[in-house]
């Protein structure tokens, strides 16, 4: 049998005609940049996100990029974020010459470690970037709260998260400002790159809107340097039609997470961490949407290797934390900083997820997970 991390052709091929259709629209139209499809995509993902604006953008990267820049972020300013996530989360930080302070994470979540925040606050500290790993929020309440006692402005960095929920409210818009990435492997992927930034602030709105084409307020006259970080209308077509189908996938994802919890619980448990999805006991409605199922295991590259041989893709997301990274030497960070995200680094498999997975395929993974453990000595 051959489960792949992510099977992209199911999903098409279930949508097919109406992706076709959408796409043929914009080709008659020939309307490409910015336009009516990427206005509709705009509108509907922000009461998707219960949020007043969205700006859509060209990738995740870009929304990151464009929002510190929309605050002003500059050289010897500091923004803090997590080492353990995708690069780009810390990348545009250094890019705008800003530094990128790290906090280490909870080690359940693998999100930013609130209670750790507060003794990374200097007077340069400008933002806080908490990132929704894996689909799954960060602990937005007491980040919000240190945000507010200090003045930093929070961007919810929610590219793995569009549709997750803490507490009631939508990842993205708990924050001053939120981004999400429209890589084609995320839940709601396009087929390109692709990214949005969402907002309930007026100012920050057009301010964006300014930036992703170089600054103009209006045409030809720059009033800021922005960039071309604009949305493509074919990716706002594609997208269109699957951000109807988004929360049905989410549930076959969380159904899928579900299947494993129960099977892989009864193996060995002291090999296999499972994810956990928390904040349960604060009320309301947490919901995580899995864009990956990340376990904790022992031996893990062993496994992998074994599950590569069994015909299972399996992935390492993030093999080195950000504070480790080459081109951050210069923040001055060592091995043993941040001992949580260097533990998961070491230790984290994803397994396939997708919403498309069928009985026999998540019984086939389980069961080859538990081949590997129950030979162990
Ligand atoms: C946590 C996180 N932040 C930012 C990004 C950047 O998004 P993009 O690949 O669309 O630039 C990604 C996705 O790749 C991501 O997973």
């Amino acid at each position: 049998m051959h489960v792949p991390l992510l099977d992209l052709k199911a999903q098409y091929a279930s949508i097919k005609d109406e992706i076709r259709a959408a796409l043929d629209e914009v080709l008659d139209s020939q309307l490409f940049i910015l336009g009516p499809k990427v206005e509709e995509l705009e509108k509907k993902i922000a009461a998707y996100s219960q949020a007043k604006h969205a700006v859509g953008v060209s990738s995740g990267s870009d929304a990151l990029l464009a929002s510190l820049m929309a605050l002003d972020i500059g050289p010897g300013d500091e923004v803090i974020t997590s080492p353990f996530t995708f690069f780009s989360t810390a990348g545009v930080i250094a890019r705008l010459q800003a530094a990128p302070v790290f906090v280490d994470i909870d080690p359940v979540t693998y999100n930013i470690a609130p209670e750790k925040i507060e003794a990374a606050v200097t007077a340069r500290t400008k933002a806080i970037i908490p990132v929704h790993l894996f689909g799954q929020c960060a602990d937005m309440q007491p980040i919000m709260e240190i945000a507010s006692k200090y003045g930093l402005i929070v961007i919810e960095d929610a590219a793995q998260s569009l549709g997750a929920d803490y507490m009631g409210r939508r990842a993205g818009a708990i924050g001053h400002l939120g981004i999400f990435s429209f890589f084609p492997s995320k839940n709601l992927g396009g087929f390109g790159d692709g990214g949005m930034v969402i907002t309930n602030d007026d100012g920050l709105c057009d301010k964006m809107k300014a930036l992703r084409v170089h600054g103009a307020k209006s045409k030809y006259y720059y009033t800021i340097v922005g960039g071309n970080f604009r949305l493509d209308a074919l990716q706002a077509a594609v997208l269109t039609v699957k951000l109807k189908y988004l929360d049905g996938w989410s549930q076959k994802r969380r159904d899928n997470a579900g299947t494993y919890d129960r099977h892989l619980a009864e193996a060995r448990p002291v090999d296999i961490v499972l994810p956990k999805a928390v904040y349960r006991d604060r009320g309301d409605r947490n919901y995580h949407i899995y864009n990956q199922y990340t376990i904790r295991v022992k031996r893990r590259d062993t496994l992998q290797r074994f599950l590569k041989d069994a015909g299972i893709g399996t992935e390492i997301y993030y093999p080195l934390p950000l504070h480790l990274q080459e081109c951050f030497k210069g923040l001055g960070y060592k091995k043993g900083d941040f001992p949580i995200a260097e533990a998961s680094a070491e230790t984290v498999l994803s397994l396939p997820i997708y919403p498309e997975l069928s009985t026999g395929q998540k019984d086939y993974i389980v069961g080859k997970i538990l081949e590997f453990y129950r030979a162990l000595p």
